[in-house]
């Protein structure tokens, strides 16, 4: 047999050389160069053994049918969502999340409403023994014998399973592709190479036999799903579950969707029964906000498309020190700091002269330049001790020159406000002047100064 060729190739952006450099030739990105022993075989993969994407026979636009997609709702609206109305069958989907923030827990709960449905789902552990996964299930609640419980990390004794005529499964769950491995890959569970060739071969059943297959992944310090970028270019859709330790409320993202939009979020809640879903977020979000306090603010951020209404705190008080303290807890810290110059700049306050904690409550991070205004009115509602209307809420985004700039999609901001109650907003004057409808009475600013007059 000839000596199989050693590959090394990038993690970023999937460049290869047959040598290992600390530095990526092509993004010059710094120890991200892995091995890949069998990276150069799938080029050549014989033709037969290609999974079934389609007849290799070009065929003409015009002739293809576009049939819509089968698809199984998951029994949780939140779920169905984000994948864009349902699971499709024959599909991949990768969860992704932090150890811990209740990926398994989701997809058992999946299980089980689907199988109420009458599928057949097999779930396949790697990390936990049956007894676990069975605890869990009965902290959710009560399930049926179409579920079938498979503890187990190697891939080709699942393979076998799963294509074994005997058994039928529409839906597999793989929790979680780091602890799998391939007996024919010479490598460590969770390697490169070991979950590049796994998901290669899951993709393969998946599309032959129209199974839909979830694959947990955790996700690294970086941010991104262990492993190569490429496990994220094979799947259908990467979902991110991503919460706060702290906070009990859990957020399912669609990073990328072949079948739907990436703009849905689904909200989530903790219990000790398992997951239960949150059906108005803002309501959630501004659970226990204080009336008539000032330092005090209610904006509206939006996830993806969606709006959610936040309380935006901030405590200002005259600082002990030479040099004031800035915190940001929930937002950029920088941003603050900068909100800070403005209105020390624009508006002639001497804020170097006092501390000030800028904190979003609830838990939830936002990164949107929309809160500017929001944070600028908390700021200096608290410096002068005074409350805003209750029914007020806020939002803009704020520009060097105190200017106050418009905010995408204001009318659905204001419409969620509308909803929630709320009677008035100070807002940029252009959102104000593109209005179509305005539910609220709807106070347009053009720069900081004015709201200042306002507050
Ligand atoms: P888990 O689904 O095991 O997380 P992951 O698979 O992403 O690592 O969830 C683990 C956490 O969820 C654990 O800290 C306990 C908590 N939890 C609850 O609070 N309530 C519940 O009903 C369940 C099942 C878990
Ligand atoms: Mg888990």
């Amino acid at each position: 047999m000839a000596k199989q060729k050693q590959i090394f190739f990038c993690k970023e952006c999937g460049y290869e050389t047959s040598k290992w450099t600390g530095q990526c030739p092509g993004c010059r990105e710094w120890n991200t160069m892995v091995e890949s022993p069998k990276a150069g075989s799938a080029g050549k993969r014989a033709y037969a053994k290609r999974p079934g994407i389609g007849p290799a026979k070009p065929s003409k636009i015009t002739e293809v049918a576009a049939d819509t997609e089968d698809r199984f709702g998951t029994g949780t609206g939140e779920f169905d969502r984000v994948l864009g109305g349902g699971v499709v069958k024959g599909s991949l989907t990768l969860v992704g999340g932090d150890p811990g923030i209740g990926k398994s827990t989701l997809l058992l709960q999946m299980c089980r409403n689907m199988t109420e449905r009458g599928l057949n789902i097999l779930y396949v552990s790697g990390e936990e023994s049956l007894k676990q996964i069975k605890m869990r299930a009965d902290r959710i609640g009560k399930f049926n014998d179409r579920l079938f419980l498979l503890s187990e990390t190697c891939l080709d004794v699942v393979e076998d399973i799963i294509t074994d005529p005997e058994n039928v499964f529409d839906i597999v769950v793989i929790d979680s592709i780091q602890t799998v491995y391939k007996e024919d890959v010479d490598a460590a569970p969770g390697s490169v190479s070991q979950v590049r060739e796994c998901t290669s071969a899951i993709l393969g059943i998946a599309k032959q036999m129209g199974i839909s297959v979830f694959i947990v992944g955790h996700v690294t310090k970086e941010g991104v799903v262990a492993g190569p970028r490429v496990l994220e270019h094979m799947v259908d859709t990467v979902l991110y579950f991503e919460g706060d330790n702290i906070a009990a409320y859990r957020m399912l993202r669609a990073v990328k969707n072949r079948f739907g939009s990436t703009n849905e979020i689904g909200v989530f809640e903790m219990k000790n029964t398992g997951l239960s879903e949150v059906l108005n977020p803002s309501e959630y979000m501004l659970q226990g906000k204080p009336e008539n306090e000032a330092g005090s603010i209610v904006t509206c951020t939006l996830e993806g498309t969606r709006p959610i209404m936040l309380e935006v705190q901030a405590l200002v008080c005259q600082t002990g020190f030479n040099y004031p303290r800035r915190t940001a807890v929930g937002i950029d810290f920088n941003r603050v700091t900068l909100l800070m110059a403005i209105i020390e700049k624009r508006m002639g306050i001497h804020m170097s002269d006092y501390d000030a904690y800028v904190n979003i409550a609830g838990g939830l991070k936002v990164n949107e330049p929309s809160l500017d205004l929001a944070i600028v009115a908390a700021v200096l509602s608290s410096y002068r001790g005074r409350a805003l209307d209750d029914r007020m809420f806020i939002f803009g985004e704020v520009g060097l020159v105190g200017e106050v700039r418009a905010a995408p999609m204001a009318q659905r901001r204001i419409n969620e406000a509308a909803k929630m109650g709320y009677t008035s907003c100070i807002i940029p004057k252009a959102n104000e002047e593109m209005l179509e409808d305005k539910p609220i009475k709807c106070y347009g600013i053009k720069n900081i100064r004015e709201l200042a007059e306002l507050i």
